[in-house]
């Protein structure tokens, strides 16, 4: 009755339901199902501490309840004992949770040992957090990406991040724990994936209007799926020439012309030497995400997004460019070739 009265006033019909979303099964962002070993070994800390404080509850509660009930006062019952001031309790009392706390730091400090020791053999990857998406780059390849992280399956990954304006933290849950990307140092996470799959990733810190929305993918590849994605992304675009009629080709003129290349790179038609504050578009097809991997990657979402970018994303650096619906769809064309 009570629950039903505050939910009317507060107008907060869906809270019920917003509790139950922590028991969805499968949920991308489910820290409680690892899918490799820096995330298993959270996940057994976590069990091992959880159920240390399952038994100090259902102790500490039993004991309580005992009070209550079997030690009820009765009106004819004497003064019970008065141990205010027993030295012997005290002291038990104040050894028992310093003991279980020590058992639980044992495990603790090891796990954390084990998650910071750099792994041997792991591919480095430098994660640049930017206010709204994450941008990739693979220094022994001399790739740079975004939005969607590509790593092997089945072997360490080294990130070395820092953030290019405000505190973010980059999180997979179902491959590390949370890491800050601060501004000006240099921090570092392992990621290793069991097998070939994609996870989830969001930023674990606000920074700023668009916080929610800087999300992003893991993609994890077999050996060989991973050696050929490393080598299309090492490749430039093609260039439309200007003799070329195609839409695709209109799209070119587009994004050369209408302000896109004051923060966007296209290797091979618009590459400028050092960084651009937006993602490069080299390969955006190939990419199933965009938009701080808010969006499904597809021709109904790159519509509002081009025609709006604040709409999706508010605060995003992208500005509305006020493209006609025609530079829209030729943008789109041309976008579709950059595989
Ligand atoms: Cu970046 Cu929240």
């Amino acid at each position: 009755m009570l629950v039903k009265k505050i939910l009317k006033v507060k107008n907060l019909k869906f809270t019920p339901f917003i509790f139950l979303s922590a028991c969805i099964e499968n949920a991308p962002l489910d820290s409680l199902s690892p899918e490799g070993p820096y995330a298993r070994s959270i996940d057994e800390l976590f069990w091992i501490t959880f159920w240390i404080a399952v038994g100090v509850f259902v102790i500490v509660q039993g004991a309580l309840l005992l009070s209550v009930f079997v030690f009820k006062e009765k009106p004819e019952s004497p003064e019970p004992k008065q141990i205010h001031g027993n030295t012997k309790l005290e002291i038990l009392w104040t050894v028992i949770p310093v003991l279980i706390l020590a058992a639980i730091a044992v495990p603790t400090v090891q796990t954390i040992f084990d998650l910071a020791r750099e792994p041997e053999d792991a591919l480095k990857i430098e994660v640049i957090g930017h206010q709204w998406w994450f941008e990739y780059k693979y220094p022994d390849y001399g790739i740079t990406t975004a939005n969607v992280l590509v790593i092997p399956a089945d072997k360490p990954v080294r990130l070395e991040m820092w953030s290019n304006d405000v505190l973010h933290n980059y999180w997979v849950p179902k491959l590390n724990g949370k890491r800050y990307l601060v501004p000006g140092q240099t921090t570092y996470l392992n990621l290793h994936a069991d097998s070939p799959d994609e996870f989830w990733a969001q930023c674990g810190e606000y920074c700023g209007l668009s916080h929610s929305k800087m999300r992003g993918r893991v993609l994890s590849l077999s050996q060989k799926d991973f050696d050929s994605w490393v080598e299309n992304e090492q490749k430039n675009a093609t260039a439309f020439s200007n003799e070329d009629l195609s839409l695709a080709a209109e799209g070119q003129q587009v994004y050369l012309n209408a302000g896109c290349t004051q923060c966007h790179v296209v290797n091979g038609v618009w590459d400028v030497q050092g960084d651009r504050i937006a993602p490069n578009l080299t390969h955006f097809a190939v990419r199933n995400v965009f938009a701080g991997a808010a969006l499904e990657n597809n021709r109904e979402n790159l519509t509002r997004w081009l025609a709006n970018p604040a709409e999706i994303k508010p605060g995003t650096f992208m500005p509305n460019l006020e493209l006609t619906e025609s530079e829209i769809n030729a943008l789109i064309a041309y976008l579709e070739t950059l595989k």
